[in-house]
């Protein structure tokens, strides 16, 4: 089997804003990924659903291989499903460059992270609002990025939580003592106030849909959370 070669970046120190497509208008998708990507976005956040995890689905590994061809940012999936294991090698062929996976979903995170390493791609492991950060301690060596829901998954245009902050600045320490780098990404409720809090508790990535793509000029939008969050 071909082994992906995945595009996503060493952590660098940036800032990076991967947009969601979740809030994109899905007739003109490839003028919006191509509007995004001219306007600086760093990655391209994709949120797979399978109706179980959460309550709502979205798209499968077909939409990441047309999104291959069409660009060339760094492709973030992330895989909100209950059984993430089976899907891993059809996202990695069609060209995913991370996999982030659930911790709360059914299949053993370890064996899931190392399937996804094997295939050459990056790896990512995403807790949701009301999971304790304690249970990333062990997975660091495993991981090359955490993902912080910062709203309950499942839909895009949700308010930013308050509790937030204070399970990002967790896990930022958790990362800050593993003996690697690690991304820490947000994902939830991000537009330029609350981009702010997110950096300012700790986070290197951030993903946002409503507020890019609902606006009515998603390429001011996106400049405007990166104006937000001065380098850490
Ligand atoms: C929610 C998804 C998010 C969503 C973010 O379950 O994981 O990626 O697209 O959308 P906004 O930025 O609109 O909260
Ligand atoms: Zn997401």
């Amino acid at each position: 089997m071909k082994k992906n070669t995945s595009k996503m970046p060493a952590v660098n120190g940036k800032i990076s804003i991967a947009p969601s497509i979740l809030s994109a208008d899905l007739c003109r998708l490839g003028e919006e990924v191509a509007r995004v990507a001219s306007a600086g976005a760093d990655w391209l956040h994709v949120d797979i659903m399978d109706g179980h995890f959460v309550p709502n689905l979205s798209f499968g590994p077909a939409l990441v291989r047309s999104l291959r061809s069409h660009t060339d940012l760094p492709l973030d999936v992330h895989l909100m499903v209950t059984n993430p294991l089976q899907f891993i090698e059809p996202f990695a062929q069609a060209g995913a460059d991370l996999l982030t996976v659930h911790v709360e979903s059914q299949d053993d995170t370890v064996t899931t992270l190392k399937t996804i390493k094997e295939l050459g791609v990056k790896t990512g492991v995403s807790i949701k609002p009301d999971t304790n950060p304690d249970v990333l301690k062990n997975l660091t060596q495993y991981i090359d990025l955490i993902l912080v829901m910062s709203v309950y998954p499942g839909f895009g245009g949700q308010a930013f939580l308050e509790s937030s902050p204070a399970q990002i600045k967790q896990v930022r320490q958790i990362i800050n003592a593993s003996v690697k780098p690690i991304w820490l990404e947000v994902d939830g409720g991000i537009n330029a106030q609350t981009a702010r809090l997110a950096v300012a508790a700790g986070a290197d990535a951030l993903v946002a849909g409503h507020a890019i793509f609902s606006s009515a000029d998603p390429a001011l939008a996106l400049k405007q959370i990166g104006q937000a969050t001065p380098e850490i």
